[in-house]
């Protein structure tokens, strides 16, 4: 079960069979539209929807599965990071259904649900990788040497790529979630219209693996006041596609100096940024230069969902990590560092 934001998910996987856990069914409710009225996601209304949702959800998969209630082996649920509520709602349930079915629980974290997903695509990655995570809230390269091994390599100092997509997207008036509504702009653009900074690319910081995108929305504002009180569609998708060029070209940039200063050949991305064409198209291609290969987990499972935490539950007992336990009680951390996750939670 994963309530963390905005979206509620939750999902079956199958961790009996040879290879990873396959995913066997799946159901999710995003509250995108309940939010965008706001501009941004309002927790209040977050945890009231997700209470709403679960249960309804939940049948959904298990009817999907051809499952009873019984045949759950585990309930996972998202313990952190995210926003207090929400996750208490997902966290709550999923104890009180373990409890009722006699069964653990294992609260997983939500970073390393999103990383471990391109274990949901086939061919899977191997160990050990570089992982770029991208989502709304984070922006991280760690180095993977296996399942609860996560070494933080670079992390942005400021705002998240998806908070520069969604800030950005908001100055040019596009609705929440901003990125893809950017992106879908964007195609209509020329990327050099406008020349927009790279943070902490070139320079003192040239070799660092740090980010930095609280400069670009300040960019893109200024460019906006330029273009005056009503820009013409054009002069709107060349900065979009500008805007949407600067986070790819960084992004791509320190994804691959982070191949090269670990020597591994494998990158996998993950979150929600991860379903952008642009970004996707411009790793591969550099990625193909140095001859590495790079995973993502497919499409639909980019943004957040229950899958990715269902598998990320099933892997980490698999690997040992994990003597999950019927629940006593349950707690959650909106702010969890995935690094202090990766340790054997009952070690
Ligand atoms: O991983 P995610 O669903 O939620 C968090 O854990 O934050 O990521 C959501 C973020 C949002 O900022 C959204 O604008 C961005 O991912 N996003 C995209 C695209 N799809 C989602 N950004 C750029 N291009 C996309 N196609
Ligand atoms: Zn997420």
């Amino acid at each position: 079960m994963e309530s963390s934001c905005d979206e509620t998910g939750v999902a079956l996987v199958d961790a009996g069979g040879e290879g990873p856990p396959r995913l066997v069914a799946e159901a999710l409710h995003s509250q995108a539209a309940m939010h965008e009225a706001y501009g941004g996601v309002v927790p209040e209304l977050a945890s009231r929807d997700h209470i709403r949702r679960v249960l309804p959800l939940a049948r959904q998969v298990l009817e999907r599965a051809g499952c009873g209630v019984h045949d759950i082996d585990l309930v996972a649920y998202t313990r952190g990071p995210g926003l207090a509520g929400a996750l208490l709602v997902g966290a709550g349930v999923a104890a009180a259904l373990a409890a009722a079915l006699g069964r653990p629980a294992l609260g997983v974290h939500h970073l390393e649900g999103h990383l471990l997903s391109p274990f949901l695509a086939a061919p899977a990655p191997s160990f050990p990788f570089v992982a770029l995570l991208v989502s709304g809230g984070h922006t991280q390269l760690m180095r993977v040497e296996g399942i609860g091994h996560y070494e933080l390599l670079g992390e942005t100092i400021d705002d998240a790529a998806g908070e520069a997509f969604d800030k950005s997207a908001k100055l040019l008036g596009l609705g929440y979630p901003g990125g893809p509504a950017l992106a879908r702009l964007a195609q209509s653009g020329d990327p050099g219209a406008f020349a927009l900074p790279r943070p902490l690319l070139h320079g003192s910081h040239g070799a660092g693996l740090d980010f930095s995108f609280a400069g670009l929305k300040t960019a893109v504002a200024t460019q906006l006041r330029r273009l005056g009180p009503e820009p013409d569609v054009q002069a709107r998708a060349d900065l979009a596609a500008s805007t949407e060029a600067a986070i790819v070209e960084v992004l791509v940039a320190k994804a691959l100096r982070a191949l090269r200063q670990t020597g591994l050949r494998t990158l996998v991305v993950a979150g929600g940024v991860g379903a952008n064409l642009k970004l996707r198209a411009a790793l591969d291609a550099g990625a193909a230069r140095m001859q590495a290969g790079v995973h993502y987990p497919p499409l639909a499972l980019c943004t957040d969902n229950g899958a990715m935490i269902a598998l990320a539950a099933a892997l980490r007992v698999q690997a040992g990590l994990e003597r999950p336990q019927r629940p006593q009680a349950f707690d959650v951390l909106p702010r969890w560092p995935l690094a202090e996750a990766g340790r054997p939670a009952l070690a």
